[in-house]
């Protein structure tokens, strides 16, 4: 397959993640499918759409024509038939092999023989969901960074399957999508998350040992280290859960004791504090905003 011949985009999932990447896509051009397992998700994920390209049209970043030929390109079901017509499946569903599983099976009998199918996946091993999949060489890891409209990096992570034309033809797409591809070898978190995890647990015991406030510490690392974000703000945006999964996967596969989440994260996942998406982290969100 050539990239050239890549008209329509299939993405799985319309999370966060998932409504970033058919944003980018649709803004890219290309015709998109979106395919949830329920309605609301799906409306949750045209919303979260919306609200970005509104945000862009105050700021007179687009026109309102071009926001709306944006929504047009982008159909939503919950039937996996609406893969039917995809090019390229990128998928961004939740992080659970079985789960994955399960979409990769429902969609084989309904897309074309070349159809490639990318995952978004933080912290799985691609070439284990390859595996899962009726069409292992076809497989690629296309790791998309939050919030994706903004954020340039893709990393991209050929599983041991993965034949070279479709790690061409990704990079290619990635570029159409006006990212940055980076290879990466298949290993736990890929580049970003391996350096960025770590840096968060740190600050996280930092502040667990009291040397500062978390605004302090944040405020230190923005005008010290030149951050966008301070580390502790930037957790409470990933997702403290998230953290707490990554940097236990680290640990796991590593046994470096560097990894491993310090009691203050662990808890905090817990008692149900994961950051901005609950309104509760290292910040309170009810206050702050
Ligand atoms: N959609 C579209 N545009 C957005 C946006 C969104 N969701 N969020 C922000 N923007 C745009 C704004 O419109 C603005 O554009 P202009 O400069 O052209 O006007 C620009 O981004 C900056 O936004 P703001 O002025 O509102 O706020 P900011 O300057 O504080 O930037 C930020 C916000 C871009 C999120 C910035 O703080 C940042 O880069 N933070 C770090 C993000 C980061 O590290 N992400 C990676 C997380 S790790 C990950 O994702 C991988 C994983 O597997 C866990």
């Amino acid at each position: 397959m050539k990239v050239d011949e890549i008209k329509t985009i299939g993405v799985c999932g319309a999370g966060t993640m998932g409504a970033g990447i058919v944003q980018q896509a649709a803004q890219s051009g290309y015709k998109v499918k979106v395919l949830d397992v329920q309605d609301a998700f799906l409306e949750r994920g045209m919303n979260i759409i919306t609200k970005s390209l509104d945000r862009l049209l105050s700021k007179e970043k687009i026109t309102a024509d071009a926001r709306r030929a944006v929504l047009d390109r982008i159909t939503m079901s919950t039937d996996p038939a609406v893969m039917a017509e995809a090019d390229f499946i990128i998928e961004a569903i939740l992080e659970e092999v079985s789960a994955k599983k399960a979409l990769f099976e429902s969609l084989e009998p309904v897309v074309g023989p070349d159809t490639i199918y990318a995952t978004n996946t933080s912290s799985i091993s691609v070439t284990q969901l390859a595996a899962l999949t009726a069409r292992p060489d076809r497989v690629v890891g296309m790791h998309f960074f939050n919030p994706v409209p903004v954020m340039k990096l893709v990393e991209i992570i050929p599983a041991l399957q993965t034949t070279p034309d479709v790690v061409d033809v990704t990079i290619e797409l990635t570029k159409k999508l006006g990212k940055t591809p980076v290879p990466c070898k298949d290993t736990p978190s890929f580049i970003v998350n391996r350096i960025l995890i770590p840096m968060i647990i740190d600050a996280a015991r930092v502040y667990e040992s009291g040397v500062a406030t978390a605004a302090d510490i944040d405020t230190a690392m923005k005008l010290g280290a030149n951050l966008p974000m301070g580390p502790l703000e930037l957790a409470d945006f990933v997702g403290i859960d998230i953290v707490y999964h990554i940097g236990n996967m680290l640990y796991e596969y590593t046994k470096e004791a560097r990894f491993n989440p310090p009691d203050l994260v662990r808890n905090m996942v817990m008692a149900g504090y994961l950051g901005r998406k609950s309104g509760k982290g290292f910040y309170d969100y009810a206050e702050k905003h």
